[in-house]
């Protein structure tokens, strides 16, 4: 069985203050729901102070972005030797990278591949846009998407990916995708291109989350679905109430 999980992906909110004041409220919360893992993951500026106030906590922490380079010349960039000083699970190729800071299936596979040489569990993001969706093109772009972003990692490595499904017209809209369709994806283009990728038996442990306007009052619907693992949360996971009604919705 795959083990439900839920992230909280903060985007470009809350100083470190603000961030210290939302774990305080939040934390008692989360660590009551042990069977589902909880991920939070702040900007870079507060994973410092995060990574202390979850020591010794079962909440673990994530970052939004690495670079697959150890170090060197690349301003403003952050690398995985960085992150793992305080972070386990890194989001890799949101959308919003993707379609304004010019990241590739290419640039995702490099990052990747660097998340796991550094022991970091990348929560991958794929997902199609709104004229994509009316094109009838999402199975190809999401297809597409999962193999590139995905080629070259052995079978037994891949185990511990986790894809988050993210429909793009769906984010930060209010218009989340209905449980059904988003399984149906997940189900028949996400899972079973995993599946050839690495085999059934491997695609079968990898957990894939939904990610795109789940609420406190819709997160059932979509766990209750056979092939979502969890949610890939953002207004919402700056929250503390909703947030914490959606883990509990995941267990
Ligand atoms: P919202 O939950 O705000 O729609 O954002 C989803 C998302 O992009 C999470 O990565």
């Amino acid at each position: 069985m795959r083990k439900p999980l839920v992230a909280g992906n903060w985007k470009m909110n809350k100083t470190v203050e603000q961030a210290t004041l939302l774990v305080a409220d939040m934390l008692p919360g989360l660590e009551a729901v042990k069977t589902v893992d909880r991920v939070l993951c702040p900007p870079f500026t507060s994973l410092m102070v995060v990574s202390g106030m979850l020591a010794g906590t079962e909440v673990g922490l994530g970052s939004q972005n690495l670079h697959w380079e150890d170090s060197g010349a690349y301003t403003g960039e952050i690398s995985p030797l960085m992150v793992k000083e305080f972070c386990k699970y890194v989001i890799i190729g949101h959308s919003e990278r993707r379609a304004y800071f010019g990241e590739t299936d290419e640039t995702v596979n490099l990052k990747v591949k660097a998340a796991f040489a550094n022991d970091l569990l990348p929560i991958i993001c794929v997902g199609e846009t709104l004229e994509e969706f009316e094109a009838g093109k999402t199975e190809d772009v999401v297809a597409g998407q999962v193999k590139r972003g995905f080629d070259g990692i052995d079978s037994d490595t891949a185990q511990k990916l986790i894809v988050a499904y993210e429909p793009i017209w769906a984010i930060g809209t209010g218009k989340a995708s209905s449980p059904e369709q988003a399984n149906d994806i997940i189900k028949n283009v996400v899972r079973k291109n995993l599946a050839s990728l690495f085999g059934v038996g491997t695609a079968e442990k990898i957990r894939i989350l939904y990610g795109g306007s789940v609420k406190s009052n819709n997160a059932n619907e979509f766990f209750s679905q056979s092939d979502i693992d969890g949610g890939l949360i953002g207004g919402a996971s700056l929250k503390p109430e909703d947030f914490t009604k959606i883990v509990e919705a995941a267990a």
